[in-house]
């Protein structure tokens, strides 16, 4: 089976990639073939043009001048915290603070919210699924406290055993995590049913949304936890923004992580005084051109609707996974029953990383390697996977010449 078409009547994939002047070049002399989107996104011109234009007409820094650029800049950083409020649906801006990822929003979360309330014997609860960012923040605190980490186990097919995650969630457990979308395997979490579970014992959940921003409607009320974590540029945004939200009641609580400019009321040496959230949260100069950038990423993602975004990737993925299985001696990693596009293999006799290599030499780009996931590499009993993961701006056609090349290194491995 081969694609005869990429362009669905309701959704022109051929004039989205027209947004995105990065898809159009050629590697190693052939046209590139992006897959390594959960890694991070390519930005469409908008984006790139906000940014430009931001250095170019308003440039300044934010909440301390009155002049006229500072005002023009703090309106256009307040403005995306805005607009992100509403796309995640928090109950209020002052819920979100602006961060440089999600690593920056869980280690908040580890110092701020964790750290005062760990003692020895507690336990915070995250799965085995999870990336890096999702574990060793709380491995961290826990030394710090006595405290220990606790991983929930997933199934061989890669989806986190429910029952057994809400038997973990004893008394002990001061904290929950869990990932919304896994960066490796691609399985959809049950978050609200994790999240109701955890508010019946009293246990505030961390969800990290940084997979799933990219590909589906995120409403943090619906889904009923304390805490969402997530990064920019996996969603079309500049590096080096991201964000946290987290219910008011935990904010006003916490003690603030860093300390500098912009986070205080008064400074005095006898006793200092801090801001509200989220701004207790934002010391020192802030990447106001990133954040810039993630406003207009926040309107592309509007100006196509999360309908259109996920039946294309869906159409995609299903393709895709197809395909692959034509490929004799392939397996997925990963057969979750909801999966966003992400798809992680293994070809018998030949390794993740060579396989990545010679893929590049045909313009592909895939990841290769633990992709920030070291104990779910343990799980599968492999020190790596490739993994093709895409985006609404790929299409059936870069699916066949993915396979194409596959086929082509493999013998070439053989
Ligand atoms: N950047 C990491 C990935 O590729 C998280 O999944």
């Amino acid at each position: 089976m081969t694609a005869t078409t990429s362009t669905p009547t309701d959704f022109d994939v051929r004039r989205i990639r027209a947004d995105f002047p990065l898809l159009a070049r050629r590697v190693h002399g052939k046209p590139l073939v992006y897959l390594d989107n959960a890694n991070t996104s390519q930005k469409p011109l908008a984006v790139i043009e906000a940014m430009n234009t931001h250095y170019r007409e308003h440039n300044a820094n934010v909440s301390r001048a009155v002049h006229q650029l500072g005002e023009e800049a703090t309106a256009a950083y307040e403005g995306t915290r805005d607009k992100l409020a509403r796309f995640i649906n928090a109950d209020s801006r002052d819920e979100l603070i602006l961060t440089s990822g999600t690593t920056q929003s869980t280690n908040l979360v580890a110092y701020s919210y964790a750290l005062p309330r760990l003692q020895a014997g507690d336990t915070i609860l995250t799965s085995v699924m999870e990336h890096h960012a999702n574990i060793v923040p709380w491995q961290l605190v826990a030394a710090r406290s006595g405290a220990t980490v606790k991983a929930a186990p997933i199934s061989e097919r890669g989806e986190l055993i429910v029952e057994q995650y809400i038997d973990l969630l004893t008394p002990e457990v001061k904290l929950a995590c869990v990932t919304h979308v896994s960066n490796v395997l691609g399985t959809v979490n049950p978050v609200r049913e994790i999240a109701k579970a955890c508010r019946k014992r009293g246990i505030p959940l961390l969800v990290d949304g940084s997979q799933a921003v990219p590909h589906r409607p995120v409403d943090v009320q619906a889904l009923g936890c304390d805490f969402y974590a997530f990064t920019g540029h996996k969603m079309l945004a500049p590096t080096g923004t991201g964000a946290l939200w987290a219910k008011a009641e935990h904010l006003e609580a916490m003690p603030p992580f860093f300390g500098g400019g912009e986070m205080i009321r008064e400074v005095r040496f006898s006793a200092t005084t801090f801001a509200a959230p989220p701004h207790k949260f934002e010391a020192g100069t802030p990447n106001i051109a990133g954040f810039v950038g993630m406003s207009a990423a926040i309107d592309y993602y509007q100006s196509l609707g999360f309908e259109a975004i996920q039946a294309w990737e869906q159409q995609l993925l299903a393709y895709a996974t197809e395909r692959l299985h034509e490929i004799p001696g392939l397996r997925i990693i990963g057969e979750a029953a909801e999966k966003e596009p992400v798809i992680s293999f293994l070809i018998d006799g030949a390794q993740a990383t060579d396989l990545a290599t010679l893929l590049d030499l045909e313009g592909v780009a895939v990841r290769s390697g633990h992709h920030c996931a070291h104990p779910l590499m343990q799980f599968y009993g492999v020190p790596a996977t490739l993994r093709a993961s895409l985006a609404f701006y790929n299409t059936l056609e870069e699916m066949d010449a993915f396979v194409a090349a596959l086929l082509k290194v493999r013998r070439l491995l053989r």
